[in-house]
């Protein structure tokens, strides 16, 4: 079985997070990914949060799986010829530094159509075109930009950003759904083309349920939230809602069995109105079935305070995993709030792959989440990182086709390796 992206070969010009999410999710299916970097400095992340000294860090080996790296400098006249010999080979360039790097580099858009045409070019941005252009964009301001904080948190606290990186991550998945588009409009234009997300836009795209809440509420209140059962008037934005359900059905979280020492020990329960009667009697109160002030939807509205804790009062006589296990026979939707201890240890996440344990050469084995993406046709390993220039001859002389003299050459020159003068200065 051959892997899906197989004979694609990519160019990496990313680092830190949104940029690494995208090429490794394209290296997983099969992706030949070349990642550049700065001779002697690397990815940032290399050495950001580093658990071990002087060990590639967990931020870095957990988003460049299945990469080769190269090391080229790209403001050496020599880096810049070997990037363009990149450029005419690979299929796709993918790179995500600030507004105009590139350009600085001299790899405009222009110059790399002339050195192929058929070639992908995806950026990471943190705005779209506008006022914000020129800025650099990191995760939390792309969450506070796109919309996801000021609806995040409870109304009566700040907003809050979330522990999942929307931002990065999340855009680097948009942007490999626009590379592997472009690829196949490739296959019959013949064409490569610009690819282009945006930080903000990413996140606002995720938030999407948020904007249509804007758009009801100028319509009337948003009877699903819970301020509208509490009787608390709306202003004229989407404002915070705790953790009120997005899907118009009543959820909160709920304390277990435990949650005065375990911080999770919590459950997230949907009131569904199809499965209402069954959560009647799995909380003892059956005359909830025909009672007028519980019975049908609009009813409970302005009893959800006290539906939930009456609710409450069942879970906390049980483990999260108890009343999950309970709920579930009767369809109730729930979940057990669980934590990254939990999911590390979750056997049946290692056994689908979305887990997994690699084995790295100065770090030894370490944990990581792989592949969530399953293909029934193509498989998809998970590669440990690559160290910093670990692959840079075996590209030179492999994939662009120099000579052992032009390699030791390039690297005399500085274009591939800190020169010795420099490295000592
Ligand atoms: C993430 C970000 C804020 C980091 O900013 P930064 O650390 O200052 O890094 P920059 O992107 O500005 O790039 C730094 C410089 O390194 C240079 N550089 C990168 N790789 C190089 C190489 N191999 N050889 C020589 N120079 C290199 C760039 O050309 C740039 O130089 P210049 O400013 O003189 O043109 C910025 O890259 C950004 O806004 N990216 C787009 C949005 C994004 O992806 N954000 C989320 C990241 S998870």
């Amino acid at each position: 079985m051959g892997k899906a992206l197989e004979g694609v070969r990519i160019l990496d010009f990313t680092h830190v997070q949104s940029g690494p999410t995208c090429t490794q999710l394209l290296a997983w299916f099969g992706a030949d990914v070349i990642k550049v970097e700065r001779p002697g400095v690397g990815d940032i992340t290399r050495g950001q949060l580093q658990d071990i000294p002087k060990v590639d860090s967990l931020y870095f080996t957990m988003l460049n799986h299945n990469k080769r790296s190269i090391t080229i400098d790209s403001k050496n006249k020599k880096g810049l010829e070997i990037l363009e010999r990149l450029v005419k080979t690979c299929d796709v360039l993918v790179e995500n530094f600030a507004p105009g790097a590139l350009d600085r580099m001299g790899l405009t858009w222009e110059r790399i159509q002339e050195l192929n045409p058929r070639m992908i070019y995806a950026s990471v941005k943190g705005f779209g075109p506008g006022p914000y252009e020129d800025c650099k964009v990191y995760e939390n301001v792309a969450q506070c930009t796109g919309g996801s904080a000021s609806t995040t948190g409870f109304r009566d606290g700040p907003p809050l950003v979330t522990g999942a990186q929307i931002g990065d991550s999340g855009t680097g998945l948009h942007l490999a759904l626009g590379i592997v588009t472009a690829l196949f409009h490739r296959t019959h234009s013949g064409k490569g083309q610009r690819v282009t997300c945006a930080m903000q836009d990413s996140v606002l795209n995720l938030a999407r349920v948020k904007m249509r809440d804007q758009q009801r509420l100028t319509h009337g209140p948003l009877t699903e939230y819970s301020q509208y059962g509490e009787g608390i008037p709306f202003g004229d934005a989407v404002p915070r809602a705790g953790n009120d359900s997005g899907g118009g059905q009543p959820g909160r979280i709920l304390k277990c069995k435990g949650w005065e020492t375990d911080p999770n020990a919590y459950i997230y329960f949907i009131t569904q109105a199809p499965v209402w009667e069954a959560i009647c009697d799995v909380i003892g109160e059956p005359e909830w079935k025909t009672h007028p002030d519980y019975a049908k939807p609009p009813a409970r509205l302005p009893r959800l305070n006290q539906i939930f804790a009456r609710i409450e009062q069942w879970t906390m006589t049980k483990t999260k995993f108890e009343a999950m296990e309970i709920l579930n026979k009767y369809d109730i939707p729930c979940g057990p709030i669980l934590s990254m201890k939990e999911l590390a240890e979750d056997k049946s996440l290692l056994a689908t792959g979305t887990m997994v344990e690699v084995d790295h050469p100065t770090r030894g084995k370490y944990l990581s989440v792989g592949n969530p993406v399953k293909l029934s046709a193509s498989p998809s390993d998970v590669r440990r990182s690559p160290l910093l220039g670990e692959h840079t001859e075996e590209i030179l002389r492999d994939v662009l086709g120099y000579t052992a003299e032009e390699v030791t050459e390039l690297k005399t020159v500085g274009a591939t390796e800190v020169r010795k003068k420099e490295a000592a200065e």
